[in-house]
């Protein structure tokens, strides 16, 4: 498929871009023509990948961010608008998961830790980017969710966060539609990141036994083709 000029000139904050489908997303994203700004809290590591990119000529910047802070989310939102002149993208994709988290291992403190991270930060950031995404005419916010958040099985307070980030989604979808941005979720299965790479196993047999069991294709999913989800947008203009 032909990304260019996708997004031409449309600016997005991408948060979680340090790596996995954050950092697949905002290159793609770069690649198709936005401006885009990158945010993690592994600082470094994203900005290995982002000086790259820039020397590839590609319209990105980056900033260390913690999505459960406010003043964080005041601070990507007003270094996007300084740099590019306002917001008509926010993909809310940073996100933490262990496996078997169950109700009994889990404190209350590892709850709210993974509920602030996971979902109150898309509260936070399109409570902070809302008036950048009016004043665009045309604002997209971009919820990473999970198959999580719709089935069981995979740890109360991770299955509860991105269950909680669909109704987010929904809700918010109607609240801004008379400001003509839209509100999406996107609900990956198994996707080979970071977040995932040290659960599967080495073993070629075991590994293709886990794959027939989680994935109906059969292998898991790669980072860029749930970015692709992530970069379209509509081709007819804007309702006056
Ligand atoms: N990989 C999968 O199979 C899968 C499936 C469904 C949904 N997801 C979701 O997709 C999203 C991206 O995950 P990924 O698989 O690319 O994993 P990943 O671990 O590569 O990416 C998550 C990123 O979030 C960042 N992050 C964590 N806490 C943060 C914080 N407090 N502030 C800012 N950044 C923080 C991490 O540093 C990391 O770079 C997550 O929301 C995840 O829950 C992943």
């Amino acid at each position: 498929m032909n990304n260019t000029n996708r997004l031409q000139d449309k600016i997005a904050i991408v948060t979680g871009a340090a790596g996995g489908m954050g950092e697949a997303t905002a290159r793609l994203f770069a690649q198709s023509g936005a401006k885009v700004l990158a945010t993690d809290i592994q600082f470094e590591k994203m900005n290995v990948w982002v000086q790259a990119a820039q020397k590839e000529g590609l319209s990105i910047a980056c900033i260390l961010h913690d999505v459960t802070s406010e003043s964080d989310w005041q601070a990507v939102v007003s270094k996007a608008v300084h740099l590019y002149g306002g917001i008509d993208i926010l993909v809310n994709n940073a996100g933490v998961y262990r496996p078997l988290e169950t109700t009994e291992a889990t404190s209350l403190e590892r709850w709210n830790q993974v509920l602030a991270i996971n979902l109150n930060s898309a509260f936070l950031g399109a409570k902070t980017a809302l008036p950048h995404l009016k004043k665009s005419g045309r604002g997209a916010i971009v919820n990473i969710s999970s198959i999580a958040g719709l089935v069981g099985g995979n740890g109360a307070a991770y299955s509860a966060s991105k269950a909680g980030m669909r109704l987010l989604t929904k809700d918010q979808a109607v609240e801004f539609a008379p400001f003509n941005i839209r509100v999406n979720s996107i609900h990956p299965g198994g996707v080979l990141t970071p977040m995932t790479e040290a659960l599967i196993p080495v073993d070629p047999e075991q590994k293709a036994q886990m794959m027939q069991m989680m994935c109906p294709l059969g292998r898991i999913g790669e980072a860029i083709e749930i970015a692709w989800g992530r970069c379209s947008w509509p081709q007819t203009s804007p309702p006056t």
